[in-house]
Protein backbone atom coordinates (compact mmCIF):
# COMPACT_ATOMS: atom_id res chain seq x y z
CA UNK A 1 0.00 0.00 0.00
CA UNK A 2 1.28 3.32 -0.84
CA UNK A 3 0.96 4.73 2.61
CA UNK A 4 2.98 1.86 3.85
CA UNK A 5 6.41 2.71 4.27
CA UNK A 6 9.39 0.55 4.03
CA UNK A 7 12.44 0.33 5.63
CA UNK A 8 14.99 3.07 5.26
CA UNK A 9 18.03 1.18 6.59
CA UNK A 10 19.74 4.34 8.16
CA UNK A 11 17.18 5.99 9.77
CA UNK A 12 16.09 2.43 11.25
CA UNK A 13 19.05 2.01 12.44
CA UNK A 14 18.96 5.55 14.36
CA UNK A 15 15.28 4.94 15.65
CA UNK A 16 16.35 1.51 17.14
CA UNK A 17 19.13 3.80 18.48
CA UNK A 18 17.33 6.25 19.99
CA UNK A 19 14.61 3.97 21.58
CA UNK A 20 17.42 1.35 22.90
CA UNK A 21 19.28 4.82 25.00
CA UNK A 22 15.96 5.84 26.04
CA UNK A 23 15.04 2.33 27.17
CA UNK A 24 18.57 2.88 28.77
CA UNK A 25 17.29 5.64 30.81
CA UNK A 26 13.52 5.28 31.62
CA UNK A 27 12.48 1.46 32.11
CA UNK A 28 10.30 0.75 34.79
CA UNK A 29 12.11 -1.48 37.25
CA UNK A 30 9.25 -4.40 37.07
CA UNK A 31 10.39 -7.73 38.97
CA UNK A 32 11.15 -9.47 35.31
CA UNK A 33 13.57 -7.03 34.33
CA UNK A 34 16.75 -8.48 36.47
CA UNK A 35 19.89 -8.62 34.81
CA UNK A 36 21.04 -11.04 33.36
CA UNK A 37 17.79 -11.64 32.11
CA UNK A 38 16.58 -14.71 32.97
CA UNK A 39 14.55 -16.75 29.85
CA UNK A 40 11.91 -18.46 32.58
CA UNK A 41 11.08 -15.30 34.16
CA UNK A 42 11.18 -13.32 31.12
CA UNK A 43 8.50 -16.22 29.60
CA UNK A 44 6.34 -16.38 32.52
CA UNK A 45 6.30 -12.51 32.55
CA UNK A 46 5.17 -12.52 28.87
CA UNK A 47 2.04 -15.01 29.19
CA UNK A 48 1.26 -13.39 32.50
CA UNK A 49 0.71 -9.96 30.34
CA UNK A 50 -0.86 -11.48 27.66
CA UNK A 51 -4.40 -9.87 28.83
CA UNK A 52 -3.28 -8.28 31.85
CA UNK A 53 -2.56 -5.21 32.93
CA UNK A 54 1.27 -4.43 33.86
CA UNK A 55 0.92 -3.57 37.64
CA UNK A 56 -1.10 -6.34 38.34
CA UNK A 57 1.31 -8.55 36.79
CA UNK A 58 4.01 -7.32 38.95
CA UNK A 59 1.92 -7.76 41.65
CA UNK A 60 2.15 -11.43 41.71
CA UNK A 61 5.31 -11.61 40.29
CA UNK A 62 7.57 -12.29 42.92
CA UNK A 63 4.89 -15.49 44.36
CA UNK A 64 4.96 -16.99 41.07
CA UNK A 65 9.33 -16.85 40.99
CA UNK A 66 9.20 -18.08 44.31
CA UNK A 67 7.04 -21.24 43.95
CA UNK A 68 8.27 -21.79 40.72
CA UNK A 69 11.83 -20.56 40.17
CA UNK A 70 12.39 -22.97 37.33
CA UNK A 71 10.38 -25.04 34.40
CA UNK A 72 11.53 -27.87 36.10
CA UNK A 73 9.90 -27.00 39.63
CA UNK A 74 6.93 -26.03 37.79
CA UNK A 75 6.13 -28.98 35.71
CA UNK A 76 6.82 -31.29 39.06
CA UNK A 77 3.68 -29.91 40.19
CA UNK A 78 -0.48 -30.32 39.19
CA UNK A 79 -1.63 -27.91 37.53
CA UNK A 80 -3.98 -26.39 39.93
CA UNK A 81 -0.89 -25.15 42.04
CA UNK A 82 -0.88 -23.09 39.01
CA UNK A 83 -4.00 -22.08 38.48
CA UNK A 84 -4.29 -21.02 42.22
CA UNK A 85 -1.26 -18.52 42.08
CA UNK A 86 -3.14 -17.36 39.07
CA UNK A 87 -6.30 -16.50 40.13
CA UNK A 88 -7.69 -13.37 40.20
CA UNK A 89 -5.45 -12.70 37.10
CA UNK A 90 -8.05 -13.97 34.45
CA UNK A 91 -7.69 -15.70 31.56
CA UNK A 92 -7.47 -18.99 32.92
CA UNK A 93 -6.23 -20.90 29.94
CA UNK A 94 -2.92 -19.22 30.06
CA UNK A 95 -2.24 -20.88 33.05
CA UNK A 96 -2.87 -23.86 31.62
CA UNK A 97 -1.03 -22.74 28.63
CA UNK A 98 1.99 -22.29 30.97
CA UNK A 99 2.14 -25.31 32.57
CA UNK A 100 2.61 -27.08 29.61
CA UNK A 101 5.16 -24.82 28.44
CA UNK A 102 6.87 -25.59 31.79
CA UNK A 103 6.45 -29.54 30.52
CA UNK A 104 7.61 -28.99 27.26
CA UNK A 105 10.34 -27.70 28.14
CA UNK A 106 11.57 -30.42 30.54
CA UNK A 107 10.77 -32.52 27.94
CA UNK A 108 12.34 -31.36 25.16
CA UNK A 109 15.18 -29.00 26.25
CA UNK A 110 16.35 -30.66 29.71
CA UNK A 111 14.64 -28.00 31.67
CA UNK A 112 16.27 -24.73 29.93
CA UNK A 113 14.07 -22.75 27.66
CA UNK A 114 15.22 -22.55 24.34
CA UNK A 115 16.63 -19.89 22.52
CA UNK A 116 15.71 -20.37 19.28
CA UNK A 117 12.74 -18.46 17.36
CA UNK A 118 11.69 -22.12 15.76
CA UNK A 119 11.84 -24.08 19.21
CA UNK A 120 10.14 -21.06 21.19
CA UNK A 121 7.12 -21.25 19.00
CA UNK A 122 6.52 -24.56 19.22
CA UNK A 123 6.10 -24.96 23.02
CA UNK A 124 2.27 -24.68 24.21
CA UNK A 125 1.54 -21.33 24.87
CA UNK A 126 4.20 -19.35 23.03
CA UNK A 127 2.82 -17.89 19.73
CA UNK A 128 4.37 -15.25 17.36
CA UNK A 129 4.61 -12.37 20.02
CA UNK A 130 6.31 -14.21 23.16
CA UNK A 131 8.63 -16.12 21.01
CA UNK A 132 9.52 -12.80 19.42
CA UNK A 133 9.74 -11.27 22.80
CA UNK A 134 11.58 -13.75 24.69
CA UNK A 135 14.27 -14.46 21.62
CA UNK A 136 14.87 -10.32 21.30
CA UNK A 137 14.43 -9.26 25.02
CA UNK A 138 16.65 -12.24 26.50
CA UNK A 139 18.59 -13.78 23.68
CA UNK A 140 19.18 -10.67 21.52
CA UNK A 141 18.37 -12.04 18.38
CA UNK A 142 16.75 -9.48 15.64
CA UNK A 143 13.54 -11.33 16.16
CA UNK A 144 10.17 -9.03 15.49
CA UNK A 145 7.77 -8.35 17.82
CA UNK A 146 4.57 -6.88 17.57
CA UNK A 147 2.22 -5.84 20.10
CA UNK A 148 -0.60 -3.20 20.79
CA UNK A 149 1.96 -0.68 22.15
CA UNK A 150 4.50 -1.45 19.35
CA UNK A 151 1.86 -0.98 16.70
CA UNK A 152 0.70 2.10 17.83
CA UNK A 153 4.68 3.75 18.14
CA UNK A 154 5.27 2.24 14.62
CA UNK A 155 1.89 4.01 12.79
CA UNK A 156 2.55 7.51 14.71
CA UNK A 157 5.69 7.68 13.73
CA UNK A 158 5.28 6.57 10.27
CA UNK A 159 1.46 8.79 10.48
CA UNK A 160 -0.33 5.84 9.18
CA UNK A 161 -3.88 7.27 9.64
CA UNK A 162 -5.20 3.18 9.45
CA UNK A 163 -6.54 0.69 12.23
CA UNK A 164 -4.01 -1.58 13.50
CA UNK A 165 -6.01 -4.50 13.32
CA UNK A 166 -6.23 -4.45 9.40
CA UNK A 167 -4.64 -7.77 8.07
CA UNK A 168 -2.20 -5.43 5.91
CA UNK A 169 -1.22 -3.01 8.61
CA UNK A 170 -0.33 -6.12 10.85
CA UNK A 171 1.68 -7.58 8.10
CA UNK A 172 2.85 -4.44 7.80
CA UNK A 173 3.59 -3.78 11.35
CA UNK A 174 5.83 -7.13 11.63
CA UNK A 175 7.87 -6.17 8.80
CA UNK A 176 8.53 -2.65 10.13
CA UNK A 177 9.17 -4.33 13.35
CA UNK A 178 11.46 -7.22 11.42
CA UNK A 179 13.37 -4.63 9.67
CA UNK A 180 14.17 -2.12 13.12
CA UNK A 181 14.80 -5.45 15.10
CA UNK A 182 17.63 -5.80 12.56
CA UNK A 183 18.97 -2.55 12.42
CA UNK A 184 19.52 -2.40 16.11
CA UNK A 185 22.57 -2.73 17.60
CA UNK A 186 20.93 -3.59 21.06
CA UNK A 187 18.20 -5.75 20.25
CA UNK A 188 17.03 -6.01 23.72
CA UNK A 189 17.12 -3.06 24.70
CA UNK A 190 15.39 -1.81 21.29
CA UNK A 191 12.77 -4.21 21.35
CA UNK A 192 11.82 -3.91 25.09
CA UNK A 193 12.35 -0.33 24.77
CA UNK A 194 9.86 0.09 22.02
CA UNK A 195 7.07 -1.61 23.56
CA UNK A 196 7.82 0.43 26.65
CA UNK A 197 7.70 3.48 24.80
CA UNK A 198 4.25 2.72 23.92
CA UNK A 199 3.21 1.71 27.18
CA UNK A 200 4.50 4.63 29.13
CA UNK A 201 4.69 7.77 26.59
CA UNK A 202 3.14 7.19 23.33
CA UNK A 203 0.03 6.07 24.96
CA UNK A 204 -3.65 5.68 22.95
CA UNK A 205 -4.66 8.91 25.09
CA UNK A 206 -2.70 11.99 25.90
CA UNK A 207 0.70 10.68 24.37
CA UNK A 208 3.33 12.46 26.04
CA UNK A 209 5.12 13.81 23.28
CA UNK A 210 7.77 16.47 24.81
CA UNK A 211 9.17 12.73 26.67
CA UNK A 212 9.79 10.89 23.27
CA UNK A 213 12.88 9.99 22.16
CA UNK A 214 11.24 9.99 18.62
CA UNK A 215 9.48 13.27 18.26
CA UNK A 216 11.56 14.96 15.98
CA UNK A 217 10.44 12.16 13.54
CA UNK A 218 7.38 11.54 14.22
CA UNK A 219 4.92 12.12 11.69
CA UNK A 220 1.41 11.96 13.40
CA UNK A 221 2.82 14.65 15.84
CA UNK A 222 4.07 17.01 12.98
CA UNK A 223 0.81 16.68 11.59
CA UNK A 224 -1.60 16.99 14.50
CA UNK A 225 -2.76 13.48 14.51
CA UNK A 226 -1.73 11.32 17.31
CA UNK A 227 -5.45 11.53 18.13
CA UNK A 228 -6.81 9.52 15.11
CA UNK A 229 -3.69 6.95 14.55
CA UNK A 230 -4.27 4.44 14.80
CA UNK A 231 -7.70 4.82 13.98
CA UNK A 232 -10.42 3.05 16.02
CA UNK A 233 -10.85 -1.22 15.35
CA UNK A 234 -13.41 -1.95 12.47
CA UNK A 235 -16.00 -3.60 14.68
CA UNK A 236 -17.76 -6.47 12.69
CA UNK A 237 -20.23 -6.66 15.68
CA UNK A 238 -21.14 -2.91 16.20
CA UNK A 239 -24.89 -2.57 15.57
CA UNK A 240 -25.62 0.26 12.60
CA UNK A 241 -27.48 3.29 14.16
CA UNK A 242 -29.27 5.92 11.48
CA UNK A 243 -29.76 9.27 12.85
CA UNK A 244 -31.90 12.10 11.50
CA UNK A 245 -31.40 15.35 13.52
CA UNK A 246 -32.95 18.36 13.30
CA UNK A 247 -30.75 22.02 14.21
CA UNK A 248 -33.44 24.52 14.94
CA UNK A 249 -32.68 28.18 15.38
CA UNK A 250 -34.10 30.90 16.68
CA UNK A 251 -34.25 34.79 15.47
CA UNK A 252 -32.53 34.80 18.53
CA UNK A 253 -30.06 32.55 17.60
CA UNK A 254 -30.80 29.97 20.02
CA UNK A 255 -31.06 26.71 19.62
CA UNK A 256 -33.56 23.79 20.67
CA UNK A 257 -32.32 20.76 22.70
CA UNK A 258 -34.03 18.08 24.35
CA UNK A 259 -32.67 15.01 26.61
CA UNK A 260 -32.29 11.89 25.35
CA UNK A 261 -33.88 8.97 27.61
CA UNK A 262 -32.50 8.12 31.33
CA UNK A 263 -31.10 4.72 29.50
CA UNK A 264 -29.51 3.66 26.50
CA UNK A 265 -26.99 5.26 24.38
CA UNK A 266 -26.11 8.87 25.40
CA UNK A 267 -28.64 8.27 28.40
CA UNK A 268 -29.93 11.57 29.61
CA UNK A 269 -27.84 13.84 27.35
CA UNK A 270 -28.43 17.01 25.56
CA UNK A 271 -28.94 16.78 21.63
CA UNK A 272 -31.21 18.28 19.03
CA UNK A 273 -34.32 17.04 18.02
CA UNK A 274 -33.69 13.41 16.71
CA UNK A 275 -35.03 10.42 14.96
CA UNK A 276 -33.27 7.56 15.02
CA UNK A 277 -33.69 3.92 13.98
CA UNK A 278 -31.57 0.51 13.82
CA UNK A 279 -30.54 0.79 10.21
CA UNK A 280 -27.92 2.23 8.11
CA UNK A 281 -30.21 4.27 6.36
CA UNK A 282 -31.14 7.74 8.08
CA UNK A 283 -35.15 9.32 8.12
CA UNK A 284 -36.09 10.95 5.38
CA UNK A 285 -36.27 14.81 6.28
CA UNK A 286 -40.38 14.43 5.74
CA UNK A 287 -40.33 11.24 8.36
CA UNK A 288 -38.17 12.97 10.56
CA UNK A 289 -40.05 16.36 10.81
CA UNK A 290 -43.23 14.50 11.12
CA UNK A 291 -42.32 12.23 13.83
CA UNK A 292 -41.08 15.25 16.03
CA UNK A 293 -44.31 16.94 15.19
CA UNK A 294 -42.05 19.63 13.78
CA UNK A 295 -44.10 20.43 10.68
CA UNK A 296 -46.29 22.98 11.55
CA UNK A 297 -43.35 25.28 13.43
CA UNK A 298 -40.16 24.83 11.71
CA UNK A 299 -38.92 25.51 8.48
CA UNK A 300 -36.22 23.30 7.51
CA UNK A 301 -33.80 25.19 5.47
CA UNK A 302 -31.35 22.74 4.09
CA UNK A 303 -29.05 19.44 4.59
CA UNK A 304 -25.88 20.27 6.41
CA UNK A 305 -22.84 17.57 6.11
CA UNK A 306 -23.81 14.22 7.76
CA UNK A 307 -21.37 12.25 9.22
CA UNK A 308 -20.21 8.32 10.74
CA UNK A 309 -19.74 7.66 14.30
CA UNK A 310 -18.47 5.23 15.83
CA UNK A 311 -19.29 4.09 19.71
CA UNK A 312 -18.17 1.36 21.33
CA UNK A 313 -21.02 -0.55 20.40
CA UNK A 314 -22.49 1.24 17.31
CA UNK A 315 -21.99 2.32 14.62
CA UNK A 316 -23.71 5.20 13.80
CA UNK A 317 -24.65 7.37 10.58
CA UNK A 318 -25.86 10.84 11.19
CA UNK A 319 -28.02 13.18 9.02
CA UNK A 320 -28.44 16.73 10.21
CA UNK A 321 -30.93 19.22 8.59
CA UNK A 322 -30.86 23.07 9.73
CA UNK A 323 -34.15 24.24 10.33
CA UNK A 324 -35.43 27.48 11.64
CA UNK A 325 -38.70 28.65 13.33
CA UNK A 326 -40.32 31.97 13.84
CA UNK A 327 -42.69 30.64 16.57
CA UNK A 328 -40.06 29.04 19.28
CA UNK A 329 -42.60 28.00 22.19
CA UNK A 330 -44.50 25.85 19.62
CA UNK A 331 -41.64 24.10 18.33
CA UNK A 332 -40.63 24.01 22.42
CA UNK A 333 -44.28 22.44 22.72
CA UNK A 334 -43.80 19.95 20.11
CA UNK A 335 -41.22 18.54 21.34
CA UNK A 336 -42.72 18.52 24.92
CA UNK A 337 -41.50 19.12 28.40
CA UNK A 338 -37.75 18.13 28.17
CA UNK A 339 -36.99 20.63 25.17
CA UNK A 340 -35.44 23.67 26.00
CA UNK A 341 -33.98 26.89 23.82
CA UNK A 342 -30.22 27.64 24.91
CA UNK A 343 -28.17 30.04 23.79
CA UNK A 344 -25.72 29.65 21.70
CA UNK A 345 -22.69 31.03 24.37
CA UNK A 346 -24.52 28.67 26.90
CA UNK A 347 -23.33 25.49 24.95
CA UNK A 348 -20.14 24.60 26.09
CA UNK A 349 -21.24 24.56 29.82
CA UNK A 350 -24.13 21.51 29.09
CA UNK A 351 -21.03 19.04 28.71
CA UNK A 352 -22.34 17.94 25.23
CA UNK A 353 -21.64 14.52 23.74
CA UNK A 354 -19.17 14.81 20.91
CA UNK A 355 -21.75 13.48 17.99
CA UNK A 356 -24.65 16.24 19.68
CA UNK A 357 -21.31 18.47 19.24
CA UNK A 358 -20.84 17.70 15.55
CA UNK A 359 -24.39 17.99 14.72
CA UNK A 360 -24.42 21.29 16.11
CA UNK A 361 -21.32 21.81 14.51
CA UNK A 362 -22.33 20.45 10.70
CA UNK A 363 -25.93 23.20 11.23
CA UNK A 364 -23.39 25.63 11.74
CA UNK A 365 -24.90 26.61 15.09
CA UNK A 366 -21.25 25.96 16.85
CA UNK A 367 -17.76 26.58 15.31
CA UNK A 368 -15.87 23.37 14.20
CA UNK A 369 -13.67 22.36 17.33
CA UNK A 370 -11.60 19.76 15.21
CA UNK A 371 -10.07 19.08 11.80
CA UNK A 372 -12.22 16.41 11.37
CA UNK A 373 -15.03 17.83 9.49
CA UNK A 374 -13.28 19.81 6.96
CA UNK A 375 -15.81 21.13 4.43
CA UNK A 376 -18.73 23.78 5.35
CA UNK A 377 -21.91 22.45 5.59
CA UNK A 378 -23.92 21.83 2.41
CA UNK A 379 -27.10 23.23 0.84
CA UNK A 380 -28.33 20.16 -0.49
CA UNK A 381 -32.09 20.20 -0.66
CA UNK A 382 -34.23 16.70 -0.33
N1 LIG B 1 4.10 -5.75 27.96
C1 LIG B 1 4.32 -7.02 27.67
N2 LIG B 1 5.61 -7.34 27.83
C2 LIG B 1 6.21 -6.22 28.24
C3 LIG B 1 7.54 -5.90 28.57
N3 LIG B 1 8.48 -6.82 28.51
N4 LIG B 1 7.80 -4.65 28.91
C4 LIG B 1 6.81 -3.73 28.96
N5 LIG B 1 5.56 -3.96 28.68
C5 LIG B 1 5.25 -5.20 28.32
Amino acid sequence: MADLPTADPPADRRLARDVARWFAGNARPLPWRTEPRDPWRSLMSEIMLQQTQVARVAERFDAFVGRFPTPKAMAARPVDDVLELWSGLGYYRRARALHQCATAIVERHGGAVPSSIEELRALPGIGRYTAGAVASIVFGQPEPLVDGNVSRVLLRVHGVQRAADEPRVQAWAWRRAQDLAQAASDVPAYSEGIMELGATVCTPKAPQCDRCPLRARCRARREGATDRIPRPKARADRQPLAMTAIVVSDARGRVLLERRPQSGLWAGLLQPPCVERAARTPHSKAAAVQSLGLQDSVDVRGRANGFPFQTTHRSVVVRVWKASTSNPSAAGRARGPGARWYEVDHLDALGLASAQRRMLEAAGVLPFSDGDIKAPPTVRMR
